[in-house]
C-alpha cells in the first residue's frame, strides 16, 4: 500500500507561478508532480495521463475551479480534488464539498498541511477502488451463481424435451456471432445471449406428454405450448440484470405478420434483436431432429426460412442472418454443441 501511494501522480491546477512551483517542491519526494496553470491545459493534460489526485485552485483566471471540479464529477470521475484557495469563506467551502471536492486547502498553507490532505485523499481513492473490485466480484459471483442455477433448469428440462439445453446453447453462440456481424456492441451481445440461452425457460411449465409428442399437437395442447414465452418471462421478470433480454424470452414466436405469440406483435413492432434471434431459433429447430420431425439439410432449412420472409421473417434483415448463418456453418462445427 505505501508503495502504491509514493507512486502516485498528482496534477496541480494553479495560475500562480508560485503556488504551482511551491505545491511541486513539497511533492515531488514522494509523487510524480505535474502542474497546468489554466483549466485548458489540466483538460489537455488529463487527455494523457490520469493522476491519482489534483489539488485545484478555486479561482482560477478567467475560469472558476468549481467549474472544472463539476465537470470532472459529471465525468463520474474517481480522482480526489483538494481545492486551494486564498479567499476562504464558508460559502465557498460548502460549495466546493456540495461540488464533490475531496478536502479544502487555505493559501498560505505549510507542507505538512499538503502532505496530510495528499495522504488522506490517496488511502480515500484505494479504499474505494477496493470496494469497487469487491462489489464487482460480488456482482460476478451472482451472476456466475445464476447462470448455473438456470443451467441447471435447463438440464430439468432437457430431462422432460432432450433437445432443449443443446439448442439453447447453441442458438446463444449463434446469436453472439451474428450480432457481431451485424455490428451489435459487445456489451450489448453479451446481454441478449442470456436472453437467447435462457428463451425456452418457460417450457418449465409445460406438461412432458406436450414437449415429447411426436405428431401433431391437438389445439388445447398447442394453446399450452404457447404459454412458454409467457411463462418464461414471468419466471426472469424480476431479475433486474435480464430486462434487457427479455424481449428475446416473452416474443421469439412473433411473427413478422402478426399471427405469432404470445401478443400478435406485428413489423416494426417486433424489436430487432427478437427478430434476429427468432431467425436462428428457427434454422437450429429445422437442422435438428425434434420429436415432430426428422432434421433438414442446411439448404432445405435456408429455403423454408427463406420462403416464410414476409409471413414469419422480417424482410431485408432476415436474409442478412441467413448469409452469415451460412458463413458460421462453414467454418465452426455448430451441430456437434448438443
Ligand atoms: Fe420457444
Amino acid at each position: 500500500m505505501v508503495q502504491r501511494i509514493k507512486s502516485a501522480s498528482i496534477l496541480v491546477v494553479d495560475d500562480d507561478l508560485g503556488v504551482r512551483e511551491s505545491l511541486k517542491m513539497i511533492l515531488m519526494d514522494k509523487y510524480y508532480v505535474s502542474t497546468a496553470s489554466t483549466i485548458e491545459e489540466a483538460a489537455d493534460s488529463l487527455k494523457i495521463i490520469e493522476p491519482e489526485l489534483i489539488f485545484l485552485d478555486i479561482k482560477i483566471s478567467k475560469a472558476n475551479g468549481l467549474d472544472f471540479l463539476k465537470q470532472m464529477q459529471a465525468r463520474n470521475s474517481t480522482i480526489p480534488i483538494v481545492m486551494i484557495t486564498a479567499f476562504p469563506s464558508s460559502q465557498t467551502a460548502i460549495t466546493a464539498f456540495r461540488s464533490g471536492a475531496f478536502d479544502y486547502i487555505i493559501k498560505p498553507f505549510e507542507p505538512s498541511e499538503i502532505h496530510t490532505a495528499a495522504e488522506r485523499a490517496l488511502q480515500r481513492r484505494i479504499e474505494s477502488s477496493e470496494k469497487d473490485k469487491l462489489v464487482d466480484n460480488l456482482r460476478m459471483a451472482v451472476h456466475k451463481n445464476f447462470f448455473s442455477t438456470t443451467e441447471a433448469l435447463l438440464l430439468a428440462i432437457d430431462a422432460k424435451d432432450s433437445y432443449t439445453a443443446g439448442h439453447s446453447k447453441r442458438v446463444s453462440l449463434l446469436f453472439g456471432l451474428v450480432a457481431k456481424e451485424l455490428g451489435m456492441s459487445e456489451e450489448q451481445i453479451v446481454k441478449l445471449r442470456y436472453g437467447a440461452f435462457l428463451h425456452d425457460i418457460g417450457k418449465i411449465g409445460v406438461r412432458d406428454d406436450i414437449l415429447t409428442k411426436s405428431g401433431h399437437l391437438t389445439e388445447e395442447e398447442f394453446f399450452l405450448m404457447k404459454q412458454h414465452p409467457e411463462i418464461g418471462y414471468n419466471i426472469l421478470e424480476p431479475i433486474n440484470f435480464l430486462k434487457e433480454s427479455l424481449p428475446i424470452v416473452r416474443y421469439h414466436h412473433e411473427w413478422y405478420n402478426g399471427e405469432g405469440y404470445p401478443d400478435g406483435l406485428k413489423g416494426a413492432e417486433i424489436p430487432q434483436e427478437v427478430a434476429i434471434f427468432s431467425t436462428i431459433d428457427a434454422y437450429d429447430a429445422l437442422t435438428t431432429d425434434r420429436h415432430y420431425h426428422k432434421k433438414y439439410s442446411n439448404q432445405e432449412a435456408f429455403k423454408i426460412i427463406t420462403e416464410g420472409i414476409g409471413t414469419q421473417f422480417i424482410p431485408t434483415l432476415t436474409e442478412k442472418v441467413l448469409s452469415i448463418i451460412k458463413k458460421c456453418y462453414e467454418t465452426l462445427p455448430l451441430a456437434d454443441i448438443n
